[in-house]
């Protein structure tokens, strides 16, 4: 294979610690979820003392952001029609919409006693381990440095202040990433590792959509690495974190209101003489449990700084969108769904739709960095108009169907459906009601048997990280974007979706006649017409604060 991101995966290789593979594969290995045991977590959760969910910097001075979502009008179908969204500048303005509509609260939630946020970006059991930074300059009324966002507040906290302006008076903005994998772990043990990886493919969808809305680019910045992002944004300031529960890197994203001009270095180093203040929270006084094995597999995992370059992908004629509804509407209503009316069947077209919006284009969320599509769903159609229930698959790239076919179950049937559209990819493996069954994979969940249709996202596994074992996060954050798209597609169609991190992975093999680990289920998803609990009180996320 010749893909620019194939050829560069030797560097990546060459710089892996030793044993790095070994501890990955061990890792995953071991958090699998399986019938008669499930991963190793808590014996018990003191829902009392629950970690705070929201990391603060004391001490650091605070940039209120503006509130404007209300006010933009950017119609959804437009986030997908190149040129459709005028750029607007980059301002304080337009960063606080940037971030209110990606990792911003998007409700206030109580049930007797408890109250919670929610967020536009989902998270694994809502609690939210990915953390972002920005890095400014040039931006008006933002003095150059990097700054942490807090979404509690919706405010900017000045983490480092530059010492001096750099020579380019462009305007620029990056957003780094990082997970918190205590805020996970506290609650699902040695799985946690996995769910903070969706939860930054979600971020990172989440952050490509606001961006498109405001009519910018977003693309994940390669031959930055591990060790070079927490240097550059002082997430290696062991004073500044003593105490507190650490920060793991995971990525970074440069975001543009213009074309791709290159910007200069992709990550300029902090000038010498900035000044660093604020000092991180302790999220957990009392943490009742260690995970090691996390600490392991994040150290396995660190990407190094190689450039991954950019990979062809298969060409698919443009898509269709039709919904006229505002995109930070849909994007604040976003939930999961908890419950489904089992009586809901969708329309064939809605169905082709919502698969079509998976398919790799040059468009948003897949244009945050053109690289190989490698998660590929296997889909359990229960309530689909004119389609038979049962086992579909939708390879996402052309090359690898033949591979998936040697390696599924030789029996099945591989039929195109009638009336599926040329260009979709998608094949029916065997009728079948996969109901029961899709309650029992997905740890006896029922929204995997209620929902019109659920999902498992197998990723070409091994071959990958066998060329580079970091891959793990990125095959991860691949499965965390198509969670987000479907999210949102979902939600433009008068559906909802669930992420889905809960099932027994092998099950899910076994049923598709997988053995060895060449693919492997790295996240499932169900979608369907949500029921609503009435009895969860709903105010709204800023309203002390009210519109700006
Ligand atoms: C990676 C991931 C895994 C999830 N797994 C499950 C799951 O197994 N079961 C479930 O009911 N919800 C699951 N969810 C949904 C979360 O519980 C939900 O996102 C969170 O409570 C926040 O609510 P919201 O999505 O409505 O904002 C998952 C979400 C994500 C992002």
């Amino acid at each position: 294979m010749d893909h620019p991101d194939e050829r560069t995966a030797g560097a990546a290789k060459a710089a892996a610690a030793p044993g790095a593979l070994e501890t990955v594969l061990i890792y995953h290995e071991r958090t699998k979820h399986r019938l008669e045991r499930y991963a190793a977590g808590p014996e018990t959760l003191d829902w009392s003392s629950q970690p705070d969910p929201f990391r603060r910097f004391e001490g650091a001075r605070r940039i209120p952001l503006p509130l404007a979502g209300d006010r933009l009008t950017t119609p959804y179908s437009a986030l997908f029609t190149p040129g459709a969204v005028p750029p607007r500048a980059l301002s304080l303005e337009s960063i606080g919409l940037l971030l209110e509509l990606s990792l911003g609260l998007s409700a206030w939630k109580a049930y007797g006693p408890d109250r919670w946020a929610l967020r536009c970006n989902p998270s694994s059991g809502n609690l939210h381990p990915t953390e972002a930074y920005l890095l400014c300059r040039a931006i008006p009324e933002i003095a150059d440095g990097v700054y942490h966002y807090l979404s509690r507040d919706h405010v900017l906290e000045e983490r480092g202040r530059f010492a001096e302006r750099p020579s380019a008076t462009a305007p620029r903005l990056q957003v780094a990433l990082s997970s918190i994998h205590w805020r996970e772990a506290w609650k699902y043990g040695e799985r946690a590792f996995r769910y903070c990886q969706l939860d930054i493919g979600h971020a990172l969808g989440a952050l490509r959509y606001a961006a498109a809305a405001l009519g910018w680019r977003s693309r994940w910045v390669s031959g930055v690495g591990s060790s070079e992002l927490a240097a550059g944004f002082g997430l290696d300031r062991i004073e500044d974190f003593s105490g507190a529960e650490p920060e793991e890197p995971e990525l970074l994203l440069e975001i543009t209101a213009d074309s791709w001009a290159p910007k200069g270095d992709p990550a300029a180093p902090v000038p010498a003489g900035s000044a660093w203040s604020g000092r991180a929270n302790r999220l957990d006084p009392h943490p009742m449990y260690r995970w090691p094995i996390i600490d392991e597999v994040a150290e396995a995992t660190r990407m190094p700084a190689s450039d991954f370059g950019l990979a062809a992908i298969d060409r698919y004629p443009p898509r269709v969108v039709d919904s006229a509804e505002p995109a930070a509407a849909l994007i604040r209503q976003r939930r999961s769904a908890q419950g489904f009316d089992r009586r809901g069947m969708l329309g064939a077209a809605d169905f082709y739709g919502l698969l079509d919006a998976l398919l790799p284009r040059p468009e948003p969320p897949w244009d945050i960095g053109r690289l190989i599509p490698r998660l590929h769903p296997v889909l359990f159609v229960h309530r689909v108009a004119g389609l038979s229930p049962g086992l579909y698959i939708l390879p996402r790239r052309a090359a690898i169907q033949d591979g998936l076919k040697a390696a599924l179950r030789s029996g099945f049937s591989w039929t195109k459906p009638a009336g599926c559209p040329d260009h979709l990819p998608l094949f029916r493996l065997a009728e079948v009601d996969c109901r029961p069954l899709a309650r029992t994979l997905h740890c006896h969940q029922a929204i995997g048997a209620d929902g019109v249709l659920a999902l498992g996202m197998l990723a070409e596994f091994e071959a990958t990280l066998a060329a580079a074992p970091w891959r793990y996060r990125q095959l991860h954050w691949e499965a965390g974007l198509l969670g987000q798209a479907l999210y949102l597609e979902a939600e433009a169609m008068g559906l909802r979706g669930t992420g889905i991190g809960c099932y027994f992975d092998d099950l899910f093999h076994e049923l598709l006649g997988l053995s060895g680990r060449a693919f492997q289920s790295l996240y499932h998803f169900t979608v369907g017409f949500p029921l609503d609990d009435s009895r969860i009180l709903t105010s709204p996320p800023y309203a002390g604060r009210g519109p700006d």
